[in-house]
């Protein structure tokens, strides 16, 4: 039996989805446990590729069992769409996933205040996925959400409704010039969802603490990455909820004596999507580079991820943050052509060396990387099955990872299929 947590360790698109899907061969369930559409998780295997957005990513193994957990804002658009895909797909998702009926639902207004909001000159840009959610979020913790169980009632949905509606159609009209929506249509196109979704409904958190008592293996998936974390990320240019696998406690109903192991995915570079510091950011021709190498373009909205060196200060603070037990190091393939390698160790502010992450916006965006350099290995890693295997100078690469942070690597990464990978012991 073992309760497992996949966590992204740095801003997100780390390679979670594939090292969910390839972890969950012989995993009886894989449970999703914050975010929402905004996430986008890439599962490749024989010259197939699945964009998976909600469903988590141990749905392509068709003895593994997928839960949304209570954490996870839902989308109704976004999830019919991603059912029809898998099917069209030709996988068969029926008995066999699960969603929460305590989860939030993403309603019309949340997308168009997240949309309306980033265009709006007066407030700050966050560069966000425009999915809505952080309304969606805020709405549940000011106790107005409209949860999945709200759907079983015509009557409490629709009294939820027109209060929420009255109030967000004032404010799409006044503050940002927008057409008030329609609450009776609103209303009808969430019961149809209700029987569209309803073979899907239950009460997650039983289920998996059932699963816990009777000895299952248990994954659980973790959308966005540490620093896009509401509390510990760099705030406020995160994400609305807690990637951190703390979240997955609570967004899916298991208490925290029951977690077995935490594993880190991080990329063997840094990329970040949307506005907000990056010490490590490289200019505009390596940038270019790596990204072009690392196809680094957002598997949600395809926006070009920005890209830097591999950043050790926030690594180490990712590692404690989480209880990282070993890292899945990602992306290693990415980084053969280069002549030589940097990995930040310590930050200089106001003159001073510093190895820990600086709470403070302004201190962050101020921190200078200081670089170690590592010699590249100039080599094709992307078909080697062993560590030892690997070229020298590829070995000393990752070996210094392991040190700096003080995290085993337990898994590499060497190419986005399921193949192209490397147990580290
Ligand atoms: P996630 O959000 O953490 O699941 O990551 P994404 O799927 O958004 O982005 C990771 C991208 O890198 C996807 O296109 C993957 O197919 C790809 N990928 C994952 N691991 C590797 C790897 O080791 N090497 C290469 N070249 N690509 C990888
Ligand atoms: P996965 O799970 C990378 C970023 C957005 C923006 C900020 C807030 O694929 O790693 P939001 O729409 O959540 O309010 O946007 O967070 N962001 C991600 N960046 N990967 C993701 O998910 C992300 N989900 C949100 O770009 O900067
Ligand atoms: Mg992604």
């Amino acid at each position: 039996m073992s309760v497992d947590i996949i966590v992204g360790a740095q801003w997100g698109d780390e390679g979670k989805g594939k090292i969910v899907d390839l972890l969950s061969k012989d995993i009886d369930i894989v449970a999703r446990y914050q975010g929402g559409a905004n996430a986008g998780h890439t599962v490749v295997f024989d010259d197939k590729k699945f964009i998976l957005h909600l469903i988590p990513s141990g749905i392509l193994h068709e003895s593994t069992v997928c839960v949304i957990g209570n954490g996870v804002v839902i989308d109704p658009v976004a999830l019919m769409e991603e059912i029809d895909m898998l099917k069209s797909k030709g996988i068969d998702i029926e008995g066999r996933l699960f969603i929460s009926h305590c989860a939030h639902l993403i309603m019309p207004y949340h997308k168009m205040l997240d949309q309306a909001k980033e265009s709006n000159e007066a407030e700050l840009k966050i560069g966000t996925t425009g999915r809505g959610i952080g309304p969606a979020y805020v709405d549940k913790f000011s106790r107005s959400g409209v949860r999945i169980v709200d759907l079983l009632d015509r009557q409490t949905l629709a009294d939820k409704l027109q209060r929420n509606i009255k109030q967000k159609n004032e404010i799409l009209k006044k503050i940002y010039q927008k057409d008030e929506l329609d609450t009776d249509k609103i209303i009808e196109e969430y019961l149809a969802f209700d029987r569209l979704v309803d073979p899907y409904i239950t009460d997650t958190s039983r289920y998996l603490n059932q699963a816990i008592a009777a000895g299952k293996n248990i994954i659980c998936e973790g959308a966005q990455g540490t620093l896009l974390d509401v509390d510990f990320g760099t705030y406020p240019f995160v994400t609305s909820s807690n990637p951190i696998s703390g979240g997955a406690a609570i967004g899916l109903g298991i208490g925290p004596t029951k977690f077995d192991r935490v594993i880190g995915v991080v990329k063997a570079y840094t990329t970040r999507v949307g506005e907000g510091p990056f010490p490590t950011e490289f200019d505009q021709t390596t940038s270019n580079q790596i990204r072009s190498l690392g196809d680094e373009f957002g598997a949600t909205t395809g926006r070009p991820r920005r890209c830097g060196w591999f950043d050790a200060v926030l690594a180490n603070y990712s590692a404690q943050i989480n209880g990282i037990d070993s890292w899945a190091l990602t992306k290693l393939d990415v980084l053969d052509t280069l002549e030589e390698i940097k990995v930040c160790v310590a930050y200089e502010l106001d003159g001073k060396r510093h190895t820990s992450f600086p709470a403070s916006l302004q201190k962050m965006q101020a921190a200078q990387p200081l670089y170690e350099t590592f010699p590249g290995w100039q080599a094709q890693t992307s078909g080697i099955k062993n560590f030892a295997a690997l070229p020298e100078n590829a070995r000393k690469y990752i070996n210094a990872i392991e040190q700096l942070t003080n995290t085993p690597v337990s898994i590499l990464s060497v190419g986005s299929s399921r193949d192209a990978t490397i147990f580290k012991s």
